[in-house]
């Protein structure tokens, strides 16, 4: 057996896999944000631990078999966010998570200290609020005494790691998330650290997704169940194991993934392409490939913070159950996703979304269709950045929240005019961090070897024509709301 660790924005989910790659037991432990002001997104890491490890010590107290044939466990883990270490690896302050937009002006400084091309050139990726870099500098500009003792800094699953095996690491697929890597050489650019007086320690030693980084402390093994013995491997981005779960390991290969955000990407081999920034472009969890990706900031969230403000006790099922009586098109009523600002394609965090024609006529499950509408025709964006960079897409694999509902998975095929395919799990990201501990205990000799036995298509939907034609004309309205709202907040 292996075990995958998701540390998602909403919850830990826990999986139990076996040498064929069935999943045979799930924990899940969710957590809060922490939101102090608009813009703000913080966590605080020791709920990572506590959740995981009564997770963990759930799951293996309902284990029947023999703990030490449970082999490794691995990562995936929410990228970007900032965990500050003291001198004596202790937590500084909270979490700062990928989906905080405090750092607009910190962005604007790191344009101006590295120039806009050379940061595309070295990191691949433009300056986002959410990215790791602009976090750093928003501790050192606002709360001096903090960053002054922290020594260390780490993304959130390398924290979880650490509690686990008491070393410190990171991967290249996160740390490719920060800013400071130079994504094509695989080195912490000392280029960028110097502009902003970062020492290299600063920075935690970079290994491979499936590389083995320890074994579980005696104290860790004690206080869950697992065996000392259990081999640690260092695990990826959330996404980039997405990918891996997903079996997104060639080229031609694209993912559409609806967590708390949604993303859609690309799997790239070379990594001297230019997407001009308008995409991320990231190393992948499988050495030397990489991937391009879309950001659709609030997914899975527009559509449970709508749910919470509006029919906060009822169950998702119910809540989503009339959706089907809906036309494709919500009867003319639109959303647009902004409710924390947007990553791909406007990269504006003050944006906000809106409902546009309301009519007299619409009743809650209008609203909850243009909701799913709206959050797709985000990810559409992507896929036209995609498109319009000469990719052929016609087909895409779907996981995550966005392939649990049959109404959505073809709400995707007609808006993305492409082919979707659900696979018989929809949990790309923990599913991707059990691959990489079972690659790294070499029960395969590669991660497509392992997809191979691991993943299998489960169902496809094609794009029904009536629907594509009623969305193009829909996207195209969509699009302008944009541009007639941005500003509106400022
Ligand atoms: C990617 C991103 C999100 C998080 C979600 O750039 O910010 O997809 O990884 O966990």
């Amino acid at each position: 057996y292996v075990i995958g660790v998701d540390l998602g924005t909403s919850a830990v989910k826990i999986l139990l896999v076996n040498q064929n790659g069935e999943v045979c037991q799930e924990v899940s432990k969710s957590y809060p944000l922490i939101i102090e002001k608009s813009g703000y997104s913080e966590q605080d890491p020791e709920e990572w631990v506590d959740k995981t490890r009564a997770g963990l010590a759930e799951l293996i107290n309902q284990f029947d078999g023999d703990v030490n044939d449970i082999e490794g466990i691995s990562f995936s883990g929410q990228m970007h966010g900032l965990v500050l270490l003291d001198k004596e690896n202790q937590v500084v302050r909270n979490a700062i998570l990928w989906n905080d937009t405090r750092t607009t002006k910190q962005c604007q400084e790191i344009y101006e200290a590295v120039g806009t091309e050379r940061l595309l050139e070295v990191t691949k990726n433009p300056a986002l609020e959410g990215f790791t870099l602009p976090k750093i500098l928003w501790v050192k500009e606002n709360e001096p005494e903090n960053f002054e003792r922290s020594s260390v800094f780490l993304l959130p699953k390398d924290y979880l790691r650490f509690r686990m095996t008491g070393a410190l690491h990171m991967e290249y697929s996160d740390a490719a998330g920060t800013l400071l890597l130079n994504v094509a050489e695989r080195s912490w650019s000392s280029e960028v650290l110097d502009k902003f007086n970062l020492s290299a320690d600063f920075c935690p030693p970079l290994v491979e997704s499936h590389a083995l980084v320890g074994t579980v402390t005696a104290e860790y093994a004690q206080q869950t169940g697992l065996a000392d013995t259990t081999k640690v491997f260092a695990g990826g981005a959330d996404n980039a194991c997405g990918a891996i779960g997903s079996g997104i390991l060639s080229e031609g290969k694209t993912l559409c993934s609806i967590g708390t955000s949604g993303v859609v990407l690309s799997y790239e081999e070379r990594n001297d392409l230019d997407f001009e920034g308008k995409v991320h472009y990231f190393n992948h969890g499988e050495e030397n490939a990489y991937y391009t990706m879309g950001v659709t900031l609030a997914a899975g969230y527009s559509l449970s913070w709508f749910k919470d403000t509006f029919a906060k006790n009822e169950a998702f099922e119910q809540f989503l159950e009339a959706i089907d009586e809906v036309p494709a098109g919500s009867n003319g009523l639109l959303f647009t996703p902004y409710i924390v600002g947007e990553r791909t394609p406007h990269a504006d965090s003050t944006i906000r979304g809106s409902f546009i024609g309301a009519d007299a006529a619409h009743e809650r499950k209008h609203f909850v269709r243009a909701v799913l509408e709206g959050i797709t025709f985000s990810l559409n964006e992507s896929i036209e950045i995609f498109r319009n960079s000469g990719k052929n897409i016609d087909s895409i694999i779907s996981i995550g929240g966005g392939a649990k509902n049959d109404t959505w998975l073809q709400m995707q095929a007609d808006i993305f005019n492409a082919k979707i395919e659900k696979l018989t799990s929809e949990q790309g990201p923990g599913m991707g961090a059990a691959m990489l501990a079972a690659y790294g205990c070499g029960w395969y000799s590669s991660l497509k070897e392992c997809a191979e036995e691991f993943i299998q298509p489960l169902k496809t939907y094609q794009p029904i024509p009536e629907n594509v034609e009623v969305y193009q004309k829909l996207f195209k309205v969509y699009q302008q709301v944009y541009t007639q709202t941005k500003g509106m907040n400022e």
